[in-house]
């Protein structure tokens, strides 16, 4: 987390104290460094640079559209995977031609807009939604292309709940029945040009091997079907590069890179990319602040003002995030504590068993690090609180990007009746 260092025992998001921005904005507040984000995407987009691959940031991991902008107006796609991410897709004016559409779920009002849309690819997930996509398309009078998404069975070795390309999990279609659409069903499927192969084998993956054993699935697949008379044309070998949250050594973009050029390069295919997490995951933090220090027989709790609904990591995955307090001191001495939120959930936790510095006390600010992936946009209003701000600093200046929530926005859609 380049962006995010402390300066004379201030944490500095590029030039401006986090301490400084929790006091004009409040807490909690997602801080996001606009460097660090446009300097990921680079990074990935130069390290593989000679095969011109298209980068479809992967919207889930962070669909506030200040940020998703930012990339697109550095030439990113989106890969988005819902009506509501296409909605956010097309108020920032993203490209049609650079989307693509995954979800195992997809309804027909959510295809027919993708549709309308013109987006590139829609990432299918079963048969029967090859043939609603068909349907559709058939229906608006349009061709639309289709990349299928396999299912190849590798061991991504990271959180089961984060495993994608197992046979036991829901997504993709096996080998058998991709051969099977492309060498026979593909001519039944008029309003479709099926001719991309897709395969995203989880997230947060450290080693290169898992993604190579899959890349070459995929790619012998391909040689085998256009040998055969298919006719594909992209490979999108999706997201899930790991980044460091504690001590992990992940795969760098170089090494990914250098790993999956020599196995695409020279075959003719456009190679598609869907990081999220590698983008915009150690580009933001959520800065909080304690609100009680409880000392118990047994433990100490420190108590601040964001929760399991701001970051929902820690409870769903026991997933470590470091923490860390915006104004350090020269001497510190550290006590263990449990950094928890004020939900009435004993899984509402930031933090367990951590060395904290003693000092720690009501009002400090503290951060949670690498909270830009999968924080902000997997939060929610549980225990009715208010969705956290979102900032952006460039430079010495920051913005708000996003409002925190107010009470009324928390009932608006409600409608009391005369039961
Ligand atoms: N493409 C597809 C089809 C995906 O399902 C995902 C993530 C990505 C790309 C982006 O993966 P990334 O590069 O960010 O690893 N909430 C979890 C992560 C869930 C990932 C879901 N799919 C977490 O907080 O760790």
């Amino acid at each position: 987390m380049h962006d995010f260092i402390f300066k004379n025992n201030r944490l500095l998001c590029e030039n401006v104290s986090v301490e400084e921005i929790a006091r004009k904005v409040g807490t909690p507040v997602f801080v996001y460094s606009r460097k660090a984000l446009l300097d990921h995407y680079r990074k990935l987009e130069q390290t593989f640079a000679e095969i011109e691959p298209l980068i479809c940031f992967s919207m889930k991991s962070n669909s506030n559209l200040s940020l998703c902008r930012l990339l697109v107006q550095e030439g990113a796609g989106l890969d988005i995977v819902s009506g509501g991410e296409l909605y956010r897709a097309k108020k920032i004016k993203a490209p049609a031609q650079k989307i693509v559409y995954a979800s195992v779920g997809k309804t027909p009002e959510e295809i027919e807009a993708g549709i309308k849309a013109g987006i590139l690819f829609f990432n299918v997930e079963s048969l029967p939604e090859l043939e609603m996509i068909n349907d559709v398309a058939g229906r608006l009078r349009k061709k639309q292309r289709v990349a299928v998404r396999i299912n190849p069975d590798v061991e991504a070795h990271t959180h089961h709940y984060i495993t994608t390309a197992k046979k036991q999990n829901k997504f993709g279609i096996d080998l058998k029945t991709t051969e099977n659409i492309f060498l026979n069903l593909r001519r039944r499927f008029k309003n479709l040009d099926i001719c991309c192969i897709h395969v995203h084998i989880g997230s947060q993956i450290e080693r290169v091997a898992p993604f190579i054993q899959a890349v070459k699935k995929a790619v012998k697949l391909i040689e085998r079907l256009n040998a055969h008379g298919a006719n594909i044309t992209h490979l999108n070998i999706g997201g899930g590069l790991g980044i460091i949250y504690k001590k992990e050594q992940p795969q760098t973009a170089q090494e990914y890179a250098r790993a999956v050029i020599p196995l695409v390069k020279n075959r003719g295919l456009k190679l598609i990319l869907e990081p999220g997490r590698f983008i915009v995951g150690n580009a933001g933090i959520l800065a909080t602040k304690v609100v009680y220090v409880k000392d118990t027989a047994v433990k100490r709790f420190i108590i601040v003002d964001a929760a399991m609904n701001d970051l929902m990591r820690p409870a769903l995955y026991g997933a470590y995030h470091e923490i860390v307090p915006a104004i350090k001191r020269k001497k510190m001495t550290f006590r263990t504590a449990d950094v928890v939120g004020p939900i009435c959930e004993s899984g509402d936790f930031l933090a367990k068993d951590r060395r904290l510095p003693a000092f720690l006390k009501q009002n400090d600010v503290i951060a949670v690090m690498s909270a830009g992936a999968y924080g902000f946009s997997m939060s929610s209003n549980y225990n009715s609180r208010r969705r956290a701000a979102e900032v952006l600093v460039s430079g010495s200046r920051f913005r708000i990007i996003r409002k925190r929530e107010s009470y009324s926005d928390l009932v608006k859609n409600e409608v009391i009746g005369n039961e």
